[in-house]
């Protein structure tokens, strides 16, 4: 399986394949599994594995770890964290830290409500969002979306994100202050959160596939332990939108507040690395409707077919 990235999408498309590489090597060892990164400036990257290895080697609990791996965007409980980051075995290239409630936690809290209410302020970001919500439940099985449920939003809050589905009717808003309120609500899950794990290291191509891999690890391991887990990419995308020119001006000095807000909460962190994932992390306090795996024969190319026929 493969795929070809635009530049623009580079950094969530990198963070997927490792993630991706990473599901793969949890279920098989990484000598069955072949992935190549192109160079700059398209940092295409593809992914293969030997079909006749998951036949033969394939580990049934880990398969079961990852189908048990979810995304919750519920309140948690307040109780403490106990779950400790794996070694890294990226040298170096990823770091994966722990945060506990206090004032980085705090300043965190206030880079995400920055972070947020640029986005708020932010056209494309809006039209994706409101492109990839599936309201139905026909919709939302055919598993190319975001199924509303996910959210756990009260019905107040779901007639009010669909009536905002306009971008001009948002906007209007906007100018009396919605994206702040949005925001504030959005910084709130972090601020209560009982841990946060952040995900950071260096820019450059390997690194941020090698987060991607990290993440799927830390999320996939947390979920085991009975942990729910809600990912922020917020930060992540503002500061790299920002920082490849890709932000409207009005908007830049609401990121460089979150940059620096971020940084003072992560100051070990070197000044050529960056934030690649944030997550939320607690004891869940109810279950979430899961996302619909999409069927694999979907996504992965034709030699899955012929495995499936053996
Ligand atoms: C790179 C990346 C960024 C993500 N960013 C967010 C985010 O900012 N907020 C959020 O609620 N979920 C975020 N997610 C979670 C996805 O929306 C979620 O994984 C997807 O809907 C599938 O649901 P599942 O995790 O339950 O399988 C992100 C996932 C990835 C891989």
């Amino acid at each position: 399986m493969g795929a070809s990235l635009a530049a623009m999408t580079a950094h969530s498309q990198l963070m997927t394949g490792g993630a991706m590489h990473e599901a793969m090597s949890a279920q098989l060892s990484d000598s069955y599994i072949h992935s190549t990164l192109s160079p700059a400036p398209d940092h295409a990257w593809s992914l293969s594995v030997e079909l006749a290895a998951v036949q033969k080697n394939w580990r049934k609990a880990a398969h079961d770890a990852l189908l048990g791996r979810h995304t919750n965007r519920l309140a948690y409980r307040r109780d403490p964290v106990q779950w400790r980051p794996a070694a890294s075995r990226f040298n170096g290239a990823v770091h994966v830290q722990l945060i506990k409630p206090g004032r980085a936690l705090h300043l965190i809290a206030r880079a995400v409500e920055q972070s947020a209410q640029a986005r708020f302020q932010c056209r494309e970001l809006h039209e994706w969002l409101h492109d990839s919500l599936r309201w139905t439940d026909e919709q939302a099985l055919r598993g190319d979306g975001l199924d509303i449920r996910t959210l756990g939003l009260p019905y107040p809050a779901r007639a009010l994100l669909r009536f905002l589905a306009p971008w001009s009717r948002q906007q209007r808003l906007n100018a009396i202050g919605l994206h702040k309120v949005l925001a504030a609500k959005e910084a709130t899950g972090i601020r209560d959160a009982p841990a946060l794990l952040a995900i950071t290291g260096p820019r450059y191509p390997k690194a941020v596939y090698a987060a991607g891999r990290a993440m799927l690890e830390a999320w996939t391991s947390l979920n085991s332990d009975g942990y729910a887990v809600h990912p922020y990419y917020v930060i992540t995308d503002m500061v790299n939108r920002l920082r490849a020119d890709r932000l409207d001006t009005g908007l830049a000095s609401l990121v460089q507040a979150s940059e620096v807000a971020l940084r003072a909460a992560l100051p070990s962190m070197p000044s050529d690395h960056q934030l690649h994932m944030l997550l939320r992390t607690g004891r869940p306090l109810a279950d979430v409707p899961r996302s619909v795996r999409r069927p694999a024969d979907q996504i992965l190319m034709a030699e899955f077919g012929r495995l499936a026929s053996h």
